[in-house]
């Protein structure tokens, strides 16, 4: 019955303190092992920003942020004195981009583009507009203003950009369109957080997204980057701070630690790159609502639910987006209306009292698990680090729009680190707080060291 239905998913996806606190011991290992010159699972890129904002930095610059669901074209204006101005754009992300060719992804960018410049500089731009290019992917660089796509992530899977440099394939559709744009900088969306962040607030240790892919960023050392070894300029010294993007959603391809349901095993075998982005594929939003349609799909196929109804709706991958489960969850819980709601309107299910408990249920342990289980990439880093007390900047959908996430991944860290339990979340030693703005804005300061290096010529 619909009971023992509910406690098996409990069983299968309920995370204990003590399998937390197992997976960031593995993860540290792990972070250490992406450093080392034989490397991991982690590919732990160094992002060549080696220096802390000071937050005195000025002038303007363009960005632009290309993230899971939108492409965000930034002016961000560096005032100094800790503060910035940003006047953006958003673009929504056009679905078919995903699975197109790099022609029409960079076309869409500089087309982007083209509307905001037009728009914010209807006078004409003379000289070149420095810009900074967030791109969320793991990309392999010697040097800031470059970036080789390892490979694609969270659903893209565009031809002919795996290994390859990004930026001359932006700068070749700007040049068609005579934009004169100059792309100084390429950085990950978790360095940008981090740099924004630490732009304002000090006391920012890390950079994380919790959106359509799961990551962080931190500061390391480059005498603590095995990897450095013998790829460095003559004038880096070894005592440099130099960011490190993890790409920690690869961590435990190995499926050493992770606690994987069979649900979590279909996600992996129908994506198109399986054996990837294992942790990701548990905690991201990418896949939260994926996880939930497996789910309701296993148990109807048992003659569980749905009895009669037509799913042809449901039966197709990747219907439900975060959304469904965030909304699900928001739902007042008396009657589950606004449930009732979105499986008729959306679906086309008809669902009863009980079936909506148990998919209110299975929203709640999907949630649940990837809010505590994405703390293990902040667990680990701050104890690699020794960070006892720290801001962790963060953005992305998940945190920015799932009810409860930040609630449970306090409770998360807290249990990893056996705090005691606290009246209010900001009083933890270590807390997650909103980014700044979008990485844009670090992408634009990132830009503006970039230029200040080059001109004191480094
Ligand atoms: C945005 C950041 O707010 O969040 C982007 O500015 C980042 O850089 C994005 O990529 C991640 O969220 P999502 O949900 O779009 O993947
Ligand atoms: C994926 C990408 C990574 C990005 C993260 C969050 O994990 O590989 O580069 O930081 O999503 O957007």
């Amino acid at each position: 019955n619909l009971m023992d239905q509910i406690h098996s998913l409990e069983e299968q996806f309920t995370v204990s303190g003590e399998k937390l606190k197992e997976v960031t011991k593995h993860f540290v290992d792990e972070l250490n092992k992406g450093l080392s010159k034989k490397g991991g699972n982690i590919p732990m890129i160094p992002g060549w920003v080696m220096e802390f904002p000071t937050g005195q930095e000025t002038g303007d610059y363009l960005a632009i942020d290309l993230g899971g669901t939108n492409l965000r074209v930034v002016l961000v204006r560096l005032l100094g004195n800790h503060k910035f101005d940003t006047t953006q754009s958003k673009y929504k992300l056009p679905d078919h981009i995903r699975t197109s060719s790099s022609e029409e992804l960079f076309s869409f960018i500089a087309d982007s583009l083209k509307t905001f410049v037009d728009e914010e500089f209807p006078e004409g731009v003379t000289e070149p507009l420095p810009l900074g290019f967030t791109f969320s992917y793991p990309c392999s660089q010697d040097k800031i203003n470059e970036g080789y796509l390892q490979r694609w992530t969270k659903g893209f899977d565009i031809e002919g950009v795996e290994g390859e440099d990004v930026v001359p394939m932006l700068q070749e559709q700007l040049a068609k369109r005579k934009i004169p744009i100059d792309v100084v900088a390429l950085i990950n969306d978790t360095t940008g957080t981090l740099v924004a962040s630490m732009y304002t607030d000090a006391e920012t240790r890390m950079g994380c997204i919790f959106g359509t892919g799961v990551n962080g960023a931190y500061f390391d050392v480059v005498s603590d980057v095995e990897k450095l070894e013998g790829r460095l300029p003559s004038d880096i010294t070894s005592d440099l701070p130099m960011a490190i993007n993890c790409e920690y959603g690869s961590f435990d391809n190995e499926l050493v630690v992770l606690p994987r349901t069979k649900y979590d095993i279909i996600v992996d075998k129908q994506s198109p790159r399986p054996g990837q982005q294992s942790f990701e594929k548990m905690t991201s939003g990418y896949y939260l609502g994926e996880l939930l349609r497996l789910i309701l799909l296993d148990m109807q196929q048992q003659g569980l639910i749905f009895e009669g109804q037509d799913l042809t709706k449901l039966q197709k991958p990747y219907v439900m987006d975060t959304s469904y489960p965030a909304r699900i969850e928001e739902d007042p819980f008396e009657n589950l209306e606004d449930t009732y709601d979105i499986f008729k309107n959306e679906l086309g299910v008809e669902t009863t009292g009980g079936e909506r408990k148990l998919i209110r249920r299975a929203c709640e342990l999907i949630g649940t698990r990837a809010s505590r289980m994405s703390m293990c990439g902040i667990g680990a880093v701050c104890t690699k680090r020794g960070y006892k007390t720290a801001h962790i900047a963060a953005d992305g959908s998940v945190f920015n729009k799932y009810p409860e996430f930040k609630e449970r991944a306090a409770a998360g860290l807290r249990d990893i680190f056996d705090w005691e339990p606290r009246q209010n979340i900001e009083e933890y030693p270590i807390v997650i707080v909103a980014a700044e703005d979008g990485s844009g804005a670090g992408a634009a300061i990132i830009a503006a060291l970039t230029q200040k290096r080059l001109a004191a010529g480094k």
